[in-house]
């Protein structure tokens, strides 16, 4: 949708001052959206790396229909899914849960996959009356802040991803699982979790072109050619770099919202401070390419 049509339409993309997040308003999202709509909302999501929709009360079925126009379902491995819904988890804390929340951790959506997911959808059914934040960080503007001999240094490295630090057969959850455990979400811890793959340390964007640092802590176990000390060290300086303040946007939920991230260009960190209250959200992911 050109500048001009969109502003014909009745969809408003209201960013945040810093250009990264923006709220999407003007849409229901419980009915088809036109193929204009879609283009925009698909649009605003790689401009701004993540989206919001407030006031979508959404069915599974809604939810599942909103997330095929935006592409097919992503694969999403280790967690059972809802019950006759393979492509939705439930991201479900309870009020008394003790177990540290699912997520707590900088990550972008299964990046150990050959082709990770683009998109992941998050709905909030239940939400606490403290704490639960989401937080993003923007990873074009990590990149594009370091100094052109980094970027430089960087830009040719290959980075090893694997999901075996939370779900393989040491994990954190292979060692929360051998103790007492009340954590409501069934997690499958596997050897397939062990398996690495390697990806890009600075992906370009199929759709923008723009370059986004692409290693997070929960992910990324090392960089090629590199021993672990020299991985350490790189990798260190970069999540610390890239987890700024100043590239960290705060999300806030309220009940029926619906948020959209991109996986290509954010990093995104589930904020816990909700002990003693419930909270419900659903998750899609959309399927996305081989990072370049
Ligand atoms: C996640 O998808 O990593 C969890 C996000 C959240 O629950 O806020």
């Amino acid at each position: 949708m050109s500048e001009a049509a969109l502003k014909q339409s009745a969809i408003r993309v209201l960013p945040n001052a810093s250009g990264f997040g923006a709220e999407i308003t003007g849409v229901d999202l419980s009915r088809p959206l036109d193929a204009a709509s879609v283009e925009a909302v698909k649009a605003a999501w790689v401009k701004h790396g993540v989206v919001w929709f407030p006031d979508q009360p959404l069915t599974h079925d809604q939810l599942e229909a909103f997330t095929q126009q935006i592409g097919p379902f992503g694969y999403d491995p280790f967690i059972k899914p809802m019950e006759g819904r393979p492509h939705i988890l439930e991201l479900r804390r309870e009020a008394g849960e003790t177990a540290r929340n699912f997520g707590a951790g900088w990550h972008s959506d299964w990046s150990f996959q050959p082709e990770p997911p683009s998109a992941t959808i998050l709905h909030s059914k239940v939400t606490p009356p403290v704490g639960g934040d989401t937080l993003y960080a923007d990873c074009f503007a990590a990149y594009e802040a370091l100094s052109p001999v980094m970027q430089k240094m960087i830009d040719g490295l290959v980075a090893i991803h694997s999901a075996a630090l939370p779900y393989g057969t040491k994990g954190l959850f292979a060692h929360e699982q051998a103790g007492a455990n009340d954590r409501t979400m069934q997690i499958i811890v596997s050897p397939e979790a062990d398996k690495t793959f390697p990806h890009p340390l600075v992906r370009s964007h199929p759709v923008s072109g723009r370059k986004a640092l692409y290693v997070s802590p929960v992910y990324t176990v090392g960089i090629e050619g590199m021993t672990p000390e020299e991985s350490k060290a790189v990798l260190g300086f970069l999540y610390n770099h890239m987890t700024q303040e100043k590239f960290v946007y705060r999300h806030k939920w309220r009940e029926n919202m619906l948020t959209m991230w991109d996986n290509r260009s954010t990093l995104h960190y589930a904020d816990g401070g909700y002990d003693g209250h419930l909270r419900v959200m659903h998750r899609t992911t959309v399927a996305g390419d081989r990072p370049r």
